[in-house]
This record gives C-alpha cells, structure tokens and sequence, in this order.
C-alpha cells in the first residue's frame, strides 16, 4: 500500500513537472506582448479581415482602448457577426461593419468611396486580411497576390490622404517571416505561386484538406502561436510609444527585425510599387 501511494506521489510529481514545463514553453511559443497602455479616444482605425484570427483580436483591444473600430469584412453574416463579438469582449459599441472584399478591386473603390462619405478620420490602418489558397480574384489576379497585396495596396493609397489629414497616423501591413524564402517574380504575378503555412493558430489554414487540418491541430495546439499571442506585433506596431522612427521597418515578436537584403531591394520595391500601380488602376 505504501508503495503503491508512493508510486502515485511520483507520478503526480512527473504529472506536475511536464505540465509546469509545458506552460512554461507555451509561455515561450507565444513571444512578447504589446505593453503599451495607450488610449485611443476618439480615433478611428479599420482592420481589414477582422471577422476572425489575428484580425478580431486586433479589433477586440483597439475597441477595449476605445478606438471607433471599422471592420473591414467580406462577408455580412460573418461582419455583423463579428461586430457582436467585438462589442461584447471589448464592452464598446463604438464598432462597426462595413463591406471590403480585397479580391475585387471595384469592392475596395466602393469600401474607400463609403467610408471617405461617412467617416471623419482616419488614424490608424490595419491591413490584416490574408488568404492562403489559390484562385484568382474578380479581376483574374492570382488570389494570393490580389487579396494579400493588390487590394490593400490599392485600399492604402486611397486613404492615404485621410490618413495624412489625422496625423500622426499609422498603418500596419500584417506580413509574415515567409517573405525571407520567396522572390517576386515579375513574369508571372498574376498567377498563384505556393507557399507555406506560417505559425499562428488561427483560421488562415482552413482550405487544406481534412487530412492536414486534423495533424496541423495537433501541432499547432502545442507549437503555435495562439491568435490572442499572434496579434501582439500588428498592437505593437498600432499603438505603441516611441517607435515612429522606425516607420517602414519590420517587425517580429513586437521588435524590429533585420531583414534579407532582397527585402532592402529599392529598385524591386520600386518596380513593384509601379507594377501595382497600374494593375490596381492608379495609374
Ligand atoms: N496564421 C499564421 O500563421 C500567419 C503567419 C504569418 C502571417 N499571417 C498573416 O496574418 C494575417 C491574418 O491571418 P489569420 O491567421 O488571422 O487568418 P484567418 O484566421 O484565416 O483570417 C483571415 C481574414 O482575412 C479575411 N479575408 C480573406 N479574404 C478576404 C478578402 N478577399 N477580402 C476581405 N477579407 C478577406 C478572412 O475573411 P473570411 O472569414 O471571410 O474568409 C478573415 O477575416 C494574414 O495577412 C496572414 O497572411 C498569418
């Protein structure tokens, strides 16, 4: 009897010490946490892709810092939705729907057109939405490259003349470490190029199949981040004090981060700029 009791005493040890070692590594996984306090009275920021993943949670704090926040969805059902969702975790009504789909490029003039009409300003946007699955957008783009870049590149420049009116303001462009792997290929961007799966927990995976969504689970419920941990860097660099010189940077687990020198390219940047420019129509 005493050696059985013993025995469960090491094991409820065992028990205690993976557990203690596996919050501690989650605590890990999930990285830095935005620090800042500030408070957003009387500011409006739009998330873009806030229904869901990273970009609800962005929407749930700035609202809790009492930001009007504009959710920029596709979808009514899943918009309004998560219009409640946000009102409810965050105890502000002060946040609204309204129509964005990133893969037509007429959606986002008629999103830029409503909002100019009916909103008064503009300090912070959060170009969040991400798709990761082919297709093409409305307007015969590789869907990767159309919601991802076009449609919000589009989107910052026709509000880029709000933003500016209601300086100093902000705009943050949710990336990923992938960038560090891929090259743009000028030839062939309106076509899908693959890639893979970043590491946040979140909504972005649901077009795999069934197969390897059921062991992307596992894993991530151990190795990735949580959305709640995935959205500190996109609030660090929305509100936090004392960073605005390093405007144009990028950023990772709430710091600056170096970054290859193919993402220092000018004249790439360059030749994207203009390549985006006239496909979205800008010029
Ligand atoms: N999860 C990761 O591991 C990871 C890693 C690095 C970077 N990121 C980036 O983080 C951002 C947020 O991703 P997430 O992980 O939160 O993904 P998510 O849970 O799948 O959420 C993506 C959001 O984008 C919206 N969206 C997709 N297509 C759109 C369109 N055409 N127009 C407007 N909205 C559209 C989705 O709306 P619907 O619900 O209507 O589809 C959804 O609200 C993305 O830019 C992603 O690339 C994610």
């Amino acid at each position: 009897m005493l050696y059985f009791s013993l025995k469960m005493s090491e094991l409820l040890v065992i028990a205690g010490v993976v557990i203690g070692v596996l919050m501690i590594f989650r605590i890990y996984v999930n990285g830095a946490r935005c620090k800042s306090k500030a408070k957003l009275h009387g500011k409006t920021v739009i998330v873009t892709g806030s229904n869901t993943g990273i970009g609800r949670v962005t929407a749930v704090d700035l609202a809790r810092r009492g930001a009007r926040v504009i959710l920029a969805c596709r979808n009514q059902t899943r918009g309004q939705a998560a219009v409640d969702v946000v009102q409810r975790e965050s105890g502000s009504k002060n946040v609204v729907y309204m129509q964005l789909d990133l893969a037509s490029l007429k959606s986002v003039r008629s999103f830029t057109e409503t909002f100019l009409k009916t909103e008064r300003r503009l300090d912070i946007l959060i170009n969040n939405a991400g798709v990761y699955m082919q297709g093409t957008t409305e307007d015969g783009f590789g869907l990767m490259f159309g919601v991802n870049h076009l449609g919000h590149f589009l989107l910052t420049n026709l509000l880029l003349d709000r933003l500016k009116e209601c300086a100093p303001s902000r705009i943050v462009t949710v990336s990923s470490y992938l960038h560090n792997h891929g090259n743009i290929d000028f030839d062939t961007l309106r076509t899908h190029k693959e890639f893979g799966v970043g590491a946040i927990n979140s909504d972005l995976a649901r077009n795999l199949n069934k197969m390897s969504r059921r062991l992307l689970k596992g894993i991530a419920a151990l190795f990735f981040k949580d959305v709640e941990a995935g959205a500190q860097t996109t609030l660090h660099c929305a509100v936090q004090e004392g960073i605005e010189a390093l405007s144009g940077r990028y950023f990772s687990n709430c710091a600056v981060q170096k970054v290859k020198a193919k993402a220092q390219d000018d004249a790439v940047a360059k030749k994207l700029w203009e390549v985006s420019e006239t496909l979205s129509g800008l010029s």
